[in-house]
Parts: structure tokens; C-alpha cells; sequence
């Protein structure tokens, strides 16, 4: 498939080059730890490698931001990189992951790919252009019905040692909605409510790289994307999202501003 943006033809090229390269490495990775609950693998290096590098050889102005530490500020254009977007599922041979490309051109997200190698499903969108799985267009659900609905969220790294870790949020949206998946990447959960698999997300304290492709792929199908408290601009520190088919998002918002339990006195 080709565009009329060389950016995002590049993006959908590096994107199935570096998901080729994560699913021969599935069952194969060896495992690091960042943090007690955050691990990293080699394939997670490799793919922001390839990436990086292709991206930089054909626009060497653009800045960038990628989570394996690539970084380079400036430039009308940046890109949001993550290479290998869901590293725990990735390193127990679970074939649950992907690689997310995002761009801002001007501060405003333009384009955004994410791709599942172990499905080859490549989901992308631009802004004004619609949102694709492949060849086929997106159009976010039409649940109208939280208690009908089927939700994803995530769960933060730090959530051993920080209250703020979502368990409140979750606990309740289980009871309000039809059920809660946590499938382990963020990306994938954004890119399903874009196809209308899930009818909304929500998750606290993630990062640019986790979201922006996914963001303008849920617009483009024609959903909602604010940050967990409602307010707009999900990538400003820290990032936070809630995600929607539309319908649903004031009910979504609506539990999640509800205090949390440790917070009551
Ligand atoms: C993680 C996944 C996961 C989400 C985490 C992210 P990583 O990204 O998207 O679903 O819950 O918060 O950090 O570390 O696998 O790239
Ligand atoms: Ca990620
Ligand atoms: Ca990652």
C-alpha cells in the first residue's frame, strides 16, 4: 500500500520490516530487567534500531522520540517510536505485541501505524484520511450501553508502590461494564477500539510513544480520545488516556473521576 505522504509510506514499510524481525525473535528473546516489573529485551533494541536508523536516512530534519532512548529534538516533524509495544507478553512467547509509529507534523498528531506481526494485521490512519486494518476502513462500535460494553485498560509499572495504579478504576469499571480485558499493549487496545473490537480504553501514566499512533487511529474511525480526567492533549506529561467509541465516553469519564477508594476519608 502506498500513500500520498512519503512519511507514512515509510512508517508502513519500517513498521512490517521491524515486526518481521520481532516475530522471528519471538520464543528466542533473551530478558532484562528496567525495573522489578519492567523488562526489556535485545529484539526490543533492535527493531528501534532499524527503525530509527531508516527513518533518519530518508528525513534527517525530523525529531524523534523512541522509547529505547533514541532521541532528537527539533525539526517541523516528530516521530513517536515504539518498537516493540507490549515486551511482556513479547518475552513469555506471548504472540500479543506490536510496533507503533506515530508522527506530529507542526505539534499536531498526523499519522499513525501499528502493526501485529503474528496476525499481519497493519492498522493506519492520517488525519482528514480515515482510519484502515489493512485494506479495509474502521469505524469505531456503536455500544451505546456501558454496562453492555467491552473495555480495555492497562496496568503502570510502578503499581506495587504507587496507589495511583488503576486497581480502583478497574475494580469498578468491571462491575459497570460487560467485562475489562488487559491484553498488555496499549497500542493493540487503541488500535481495537479503532476497529471497533473493544468499545472503549482507558489507562494512567503511560508514555508518547505508547499512544500516539493509536490516537489517530481512534479518531480517524470516528472515536473519542481525551486523557483520563477528561481533559484534552492525552500526550502531555504525564500521559494519561481514555478512549471511546464517542457514546460511551461521558459514562467512561464519569467512573474514572470518581475518587478513588484510598483517597476517601
Ligand atoms: C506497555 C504496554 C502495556 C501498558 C504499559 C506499557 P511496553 O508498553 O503498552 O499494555 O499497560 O503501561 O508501558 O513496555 O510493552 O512497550
Ligand atoms: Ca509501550
Ligand atoms: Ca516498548
Amino acid at each position: 500500500m502506498t500513500t500520498s505522504n512519503p512519511r507514512l509510506d515509510l512508517a508502513l514499510e519500517v513498521a512490517r520490516a521491524a515486526g518481521g524481525l520481532l516475530r522471528d525473535g519471538l520464543g528466542r528473546a533473551t530478558v532484562e530487567h528496567k525495573s522489578p516489573l519492567e523488562l526489556v529485551t535485545e529484539f526490543d533494541r533492535a527493531s528501534e534500531r532499524l527503525i530509527v536508523e531508516r527513518v533518519l536516512a530518508s528525513f534527517p530534519q525530523d525529531g524523534l522520540l523512541a522509547e529505547e532512548g533514541s532521541h532528537r529534538p527539533g525539526g517541523e516533524w516528530r516521530w513517536y517510536i515504539d518498537p516493540l509495544d507490549g515486551t511482556t507478553n513479547f518475552a513469555h512467547g506471548l504472540p500479543h505485541f506490536a510496533v507503533s509509529i506515530g508522527a506530529e507534523a507542526g505539534g499536531s498528531l498526523a499519522f499513525g501505524v501499528v502493526y501485529d506481526p503474528m496476525r499481519d494485521e497493519m492498522f493506519h490512519a492520517a488525519r482528514g484520511q480515515g482510519a484502515y486494518l489493512n485494506d479495509r476502513r474502521l469505524h469505531v462500535s456503536a455500544a451505546v450501553d456501558l454496562s453492555r460494553s467491552l473495555l480495555v485498560t492497562g496496568f503502570p509499572y510502578d503499581l506495587r508502590d504507587n496507589q495511583d495504579n488503576n486497581l480502583d478504576h478497574f475494580s469498578r469499571l468491571a462491575r459497570r461494564s460487560l467485562a475489562v480485558r488487559r491484553f498488555g499493549s496499549a497500542a493493540l487496545d487503541l488500535a481495537y477500539v479503532a476497529a471497533g473490537r473493544f468499545d472503549g480504553y482507558w489507562e494512567l501514566r503511560l508514555a508518547p510513544w505508547d499512544l500516539a499512533a493509536g490516537i489517530v487511529l481512534v479518531l480517524e474511525a470516528g472515536g473519542t480520545v481525551t486523557r483520563a480526567d477528561g481533559a484534552p492533549h492525552p500526550l502531555q506529561p504525564p500521559p494519561s488516556i481514555a478512549a471511546s467509541n464517542g457514546p460511551l465516553h461521558g459514562p467512561l469519564l464519569e467512573a474514572l473521576r470518581e475518587r478513588p477508594a484510598h483517597d476517601k476519608d
